[in-house]
């Protein structure tokens, strides 16, 4: 009895976690960057290195795992990450499994407070999206208008990778 409740449960998880799955990768194609890959977001790694090795793109996730309660992750500015303060902090994250949406072509700054001397800082440059495919298809060249097809393509995405983050925190706290 207790056996197949269990299991019926960790189905339901699976269930949950191929839908949040299908949701962020399979219909959307964006990307979640978990920063430090398997090492996570720790002391002593050279964050740049990682960062360097992918191309972040409008729409896409940036994702910090960390041991809770021991580190967080704050989106500041370009001299905050230089000098490790917060004084132009525009965001923090604590759940120790944080999902952010990248959201604008731009460079994003984050640091982690009490390990930034220790390497906990990372900028990753968010590149606009690539002409969308249906533009891609329909118009051989059409150049100069892409920056606008873009960006009405934005909102979209934005959505689904909302939705399919909410469906993996709602499956981890299931169990
Ligand atoms: C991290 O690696 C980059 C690229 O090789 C290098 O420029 C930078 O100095 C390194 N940072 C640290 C703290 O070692
Ligand atoms: C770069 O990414 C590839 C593919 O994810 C990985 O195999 C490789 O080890 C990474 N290199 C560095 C320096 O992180
Ligand atoms: C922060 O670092 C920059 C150099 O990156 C320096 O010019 C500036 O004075 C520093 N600001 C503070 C408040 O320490
Ligand atoms: C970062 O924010 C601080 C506080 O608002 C400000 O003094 C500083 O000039 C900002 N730096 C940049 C590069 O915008
Ligand atoms: C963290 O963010 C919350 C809003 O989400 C804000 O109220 C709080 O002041 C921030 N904490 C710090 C230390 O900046
Ligand atoms: C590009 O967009 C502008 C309006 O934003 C429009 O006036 C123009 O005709 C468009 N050009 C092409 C080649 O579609």
């Amino acid at each position: 009895m207790k056996m197949s409740s269990s299991g019926g449960l960790s189905f339901l998880r699976l269930l949950l976690f191929i839908c949040a799955a299908a949701s962020t990768t399979t219909l959307v194609g964006a990307t979640d960057h978990i920063v430090g890959a398997n090492r996570g977001w720790n002391p002593g790694i050279n964050y740049t290195l990682w960062a360097n090795n992918q191309t972040f793109y409008v729409g896409d996730l940036i994702s910090f795992r960390y041991q809770k309660n021991q580190y967080n992750a704050f989106e500041v500015n370009e001299t905050d990450y230089d000098n490790c303060t917060l004084y132009g902090a525009v965001g923090n994250w604590s759940s120790g499994k944080d999902f952010i949406l990248l959201d604008k072509a731009k460079r994003y700054y984050f640091i982690c407070p009490n390990g930034c001397f220790n390497g906990m800082k990372v900028s990753v440059l968010v590149h606009p999206l690539p002409s969308p495919p249906t533009a891609a298809a329909s118009s051989g060249h059409s150049s100069s208008n892409k920056t606008a097809a873009s960006g009405q393509a934005v909102s979209r995405p934005g959505f689904f990778i909302i939705i399919g983050a909410l469906l993996v925190s709602l499956s981890s706290i299931w169990v």
